[in-house]
């Protein structure tokens, strides 16, 4: 019989679930032609050592092992690729979703929907047992940003648990962003025609073995993705935060001017290039982390190569800088369109050649 269904389960250190899941899957979708993908970022429990051998009693699991790289959206997107079945789902492996709604959710598909959502915010779903008090709040405040920013009209955005017709995936899938935990909401905002959603509510259960992977980076993705959502997808994320960070910098840079007169005895110049300096190390060690995390410098030697050429990098953006203003300031004698435009074109050469030069992918 020709798989109907592919079942594709993102996985970083989830070897405690794996067996469990497939069980589950196996009792909830009798009758159903199903197989289920693994997609597993070379967890370092063995994860997908053990789905390749569960793969071997069970023909129905595959495991798609991608090294060297991270990311929820990227592997649930890679997994929906690799299936050449009508119907696609992703789901958790650590059993927070309910899969007995699967069956629900497939009618659902059969009868003419194109997008069917898991919903712990619908009659029948609640999301009170999985998180914390915290986390259920940011991600309340998630939902409501999302449904702005989309314009989407369905209750439980920030799902990860949603079946669709793999069409609707294979259409917009290079547009989709790799990173972060939010891909229903950038599928939905992707997608190439209008999509009929309907949504199946179910209780968020307990993680069964295990952690979670949720942290300030993800959250920061989901930002950035919206952001890069709100302008039509016109500007790049990394630039977004790249810009943050830069406004970070104009912050650390007052601070330190006020802080050093205020405790040394030294001259408004000193105490602004001390700023300038202490400004730009901040700059390179937060886009370090947040902006290039993925591409992140690590150890002494290489991150103090990336620093010097990051000083040079900003050293000639300064010099663009105020070559684009005094320029422009001729022209029209205007002086925040003229300062604007010096920061606008500093940003786009600092940040253009940072990306060639100190975080450069090797
Ligand atoms: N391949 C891969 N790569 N899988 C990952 C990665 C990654 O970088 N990060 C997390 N996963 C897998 C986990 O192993 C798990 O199966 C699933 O993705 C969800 O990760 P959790 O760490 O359990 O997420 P959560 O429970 O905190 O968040 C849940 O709620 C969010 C909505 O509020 C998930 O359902 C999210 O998908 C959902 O957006
Ligand atoms: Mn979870």
């Amino acid at each position: 019989m020709a798989v109907e269904l592919t079942l594709v389960i993102p996985t970083f250190n989830e070897s405690g679930n794996l067996r469990e899941l497939v069980r589950r899957v196996d009792a909830a979708l009798s009758g159903i032609a199903w197989e289920m993908i693994v997609v597993d970022d070379d967890s370092p429990d063995g994860t997908s050592a053990l789905a390749k051998k569960i793969a071997r009693e069970d023909p129905r699991l595959r495991c798609l092992r991608r090294v060297n790289r991270r990311g929820l959206a990227g592997a649930c997107i890679e997994g929906m690729l690799a299936s050449s079945a009508p119907v696609v789902a992703v789901m958790d492996a650590d059993l927070q979703h309910d899969e007995r709604i699967l069956p629900e959710m497939l009618e659902k598909i059969r009868a003419g929907a194109d997008l069917v959502v898991g919903s712990r915010h619908v009659a029948g779903g609640s999301a009170e047992a999985g998180f914390s008090p915290r986390r259920a709040a940011i991600s309340r405040l998630a939902i409501r940003i999302a449904k702005d920013a989309l314009r989407a009209d369905f209750s439980d955005i920030m799902s990860g648990f949603f079946m669709l017709r793999r069409q609707i995936v294979e259409d917009c899938a290079p547009d989709l962003a790799p990173t972060g935990f939010k891909i229903l909401a950038d599928i939905v905002a992707s997608a190439k025609q209008d999509l009929k959603i309907e949504e199946v509510g179910y209780t968020f259960r307990e993680r069964l073995a295990g952690e979670s992977k949720f942290d300030i980076k993800v959250g920061l993705d989901f930002l950035g993705l919206m952001l890069n959502k709100a302008s039509g997808g016109r500007i790049p994320v990394r630039f977004i935060f790249f810009a943050l960070v830069g406004l970070s910098g104009v912050v650390v840079h007052l601070s330190t001017v006020y802080l050093t007169l205020a405790l040394l005895p030294i001259t408004f110049t000193v105490a602004q290039s001390i700023a300038v300096v202490v400004a730009m190390t901040s700059n390179f060690f937060i886009n370090n982390t947040i902006t290039y995390r993925d591409a992140k410098l690590k150890g002494f030697w290489r991150q103090l190569r990336g620093l010097l050429y990051f000083y040079v990098v900003c050293g000639i953006g300064a010099v663009a800088n105020v070559g684009v203003a005094a320029w422009l300031y001729r022209l029209y004698p205007e002086v925040s369109l003229s300062a604007l435009a010096g920061v606008l074109m500093g940003s786009v050469w600092n940040y253009a050649l940072s990306s060639l030069f100190v975080w450069r992918e090797e």
